[in-house]
């Protein structure tokens, strides 16, 4: 089997960052697509409400920036924000060109809303708009001769100078992966170019809306090369997900809440016009707060979405996927109120980048959900994201696109001697449990300064272990996850410690104060 093959470019991950990035760089060169999983499991495949834009003329770029910087709370880069949501309209009409089929009336896009959005501006394929999305950015990347796909190969770090013991002065650089193959073989991909678009890190909470993807690779990768993470301690979660004590949770679509659904108690009682003006619809941070609040408070395991009043018909119209996933557990959205948690949803920070995905490493780019850009501030603004990774993608693909830069140097291959067979595999599965569970009642929506100390110290304590697992045993799927997800979890909690403020998605009770002066928590990797 062949276990060295060279590019101009490498992307990892094939979400929407990767795919419309993959599509756009074939026009100038070979392109790899790697993907642990399969090409459809991803972030992007789940998501549901929808990608804002400015396709409605009672509303204007103005009004999407502004409401974009006040759900940040004064820690979106305005720059970026301007350059990302000016796209938008455009973004949306390529998508549409790519065969994306949003609901529409008489050939008028149908805008739904979602929470701390002024205007209607989300265009929604019903309420799987990532899956038609997904597929039509997938299907021009299966056809193209240019684009190689790897599935079921995982990236497992990216190869640089430095890395080779050929680093000298100046910016390092990146010649490309060393890449897990399925029958457990480690690859060599040399790239001119490599670009992570890996997605995000919900995984590192017990109760998530993410697929099992979402590992933090590629912040992992990134910031073993050298790249500084920004914001990490702004972990968004969202305020409605089904509460299943017998299977896994999932997304109940923001929408839901644009269109007018309630949160209750158990008493159905509306809690949220308590909290905020915009009741329902603000922002997410303090509808997830409130909520983990009222639970608190009244000592219950959840709250309820509450639809009903919506009418059958719209329900089926809009909601026709979450309404049948119901179902089939016996909850009737048209009938019943639906049990909720807030859960880890979205990565607000990431690598330290530009928007056009650059690091401080040459060749090596960050685009998505694994990079933090300036756009989302201290909270995301609904459908924000896909619209950033598209962004990303296609300003990625101008900068790099056709650079002349040099082939690679031929890249030594992995190296696995030493390395012995694991009796036992417990080990693996007790640390992934602990992070999780660590993370989740430590650095959840409220956190405290002795919770941060705590996780700390533990979290320290199971990466020692990892690391030295990772060095002794051949590697696989999970142990590389495992690693990561460590690494990602303690870059979270020593970001949580940095910030001495409550601001947006970061609550402490020891500093419940909002500074004046705004400011972005940025660690950089000891390279030492
Ligand atoms: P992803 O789509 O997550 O793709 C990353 C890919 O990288 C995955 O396929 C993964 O398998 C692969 N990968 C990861 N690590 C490795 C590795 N080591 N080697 C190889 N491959 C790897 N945003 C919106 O704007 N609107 C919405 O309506 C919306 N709804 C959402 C609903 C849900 C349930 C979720 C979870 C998110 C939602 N979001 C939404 C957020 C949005 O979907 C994501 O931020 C966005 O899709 C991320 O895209 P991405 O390309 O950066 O990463
Ligand atoms: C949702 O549909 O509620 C998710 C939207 C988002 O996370 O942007």
């Amino acid at each position: 089997m062949q276990n060295r093959y060279e590019f101009d470019y490498l992307i990892i991950g094939s979400g929407a960052a990767g795919l419309f990035a993959a599509s756009k760089l074939a026009e100038h060169g070979k392109v790899a697509v790697v993907n642990k999983g399969e090409f459809s499991e991803s972030n992007t495949w789940y998501a549901q409400g929808g990608i804002a834009g400015v396709m409605d003329a009672t509303d204007s770029v103005e009004h999407h920036v502004s409401d974009t910087l006040q759900a940040g709370c004064g820690l979106c880069h305005e720059d970026a924000v301007r350059n990302i949501i000016g796209r938008g309209n455009r973004i949306i009409e390529e998508l549409i060109s790519f065969g994306t089929a949003f609901d529409s009336d008489n050939g008028v896009l149908h805008l739904t809303r979602e929470a701390a959005h002024s205007h209607r501006r989300i265009a929604h394929a019903k309420d799987a708009t990532g899956k038609a999305v997904g597929e039509a950015l997938l299907a021009p990347v299966a056809r193209n001769p240019n684009i190689k796909a790897f599935p079921r190969h995982m990236a497992v770090d990216v190869i640089t100078a430095r890395h080779l013991g050929r680093y000298m002065q100046g910016p390092d650089r990146c010649f490309g992966a060393y890449v897990l193959a399925p029958d457990g073989e480690v690859i060599t991909i040399a790239a001119k170019h490599t670009i992570l678009a890996t997605g995000g890190a919900g995984k590192v909470y017990l109760f998530t809306s993410n697929p099992h993807v979402a590992t933090g690779d590629g912040v992992a990768m990134a910031w073993r090369a050298g790249c500084p993470v920004m914001n990490m301690e702004f972990i968004q979660f969202h305020p409605t997900c089904l509460y299943n004590p017998l299977g896994s949770t999932e997304l109940l679509t923001e929408a839901l809440r644009g269109e007018g659904a309630y949160l209750t108690d158990a008493k159905s009682r509306r809690f949220m016009p308590e909290y905020h003006a915009l009741a329902e619809l603000a922002p997410r941070d303090i509808v997830a707060r409130a909520i983990d609040y009222e639970m608190k408070k009244q000592g219950c395991d959840f709250m309820y979405l509450d639809a009903r009043h919506l009418g059958s018909d719209k329900i089926e119209a809009h909601f026709p996927n979450i309404m049948q996933r119901l179902l089939k557990i016996g909850i009737d959205l048209r009938t019943q109120p639906v049990p909720i948690v807030p859960a880890a949803h979205y990565l607000c920070g990431g690598v330290q980048t530009d928007v056009a995905g650059k690091t401080p490493v040459d060749g090596l780019h960050v685009i998505g959900e694994s990079a933090c850009t300036g756009l989302h501030g201290a909270n995301r603004l609904a459908s924000n994201s896909l619209l950033e990774c598209l962004v990303m993608a296609e300003l990625c693909a101008e900068l790099i696109a056709g650079d002349t830069t040099q082939r690679p140097p031929r890249l030594p291959e992995w190296d696995a001697s030493g390395v012995v067979p694991a009796t036992e595999r417990v080990q693996i599965k007790q640390n992934w449990e602990e992070i999780r569970t660590t993370m989740s009642n430590y650095v959840g929506i409220v956190r405290s300064d002795e919770r941060l100390r705590r996780a700390r110290r533990r979290l320290a304590m199971i990466r020692e272990e990892i690391a030295s697992y990772y060095w002794q045993h051949p590697i696989g799927r999970d142990l590389i996850e495992l690693r990561n997800l460590s690494l990602v979890a303690e870059l979270i909690v020593r970001s949580a410690q940095q910030r001495r403020e409550s601001r947006g998605l970061h609550f402490s009770t020891d500093h419940r104060d909002t500074l004046d002066k705004p400011h972005d928590t940025v660690l950089a990797p000891d390279l030492l």
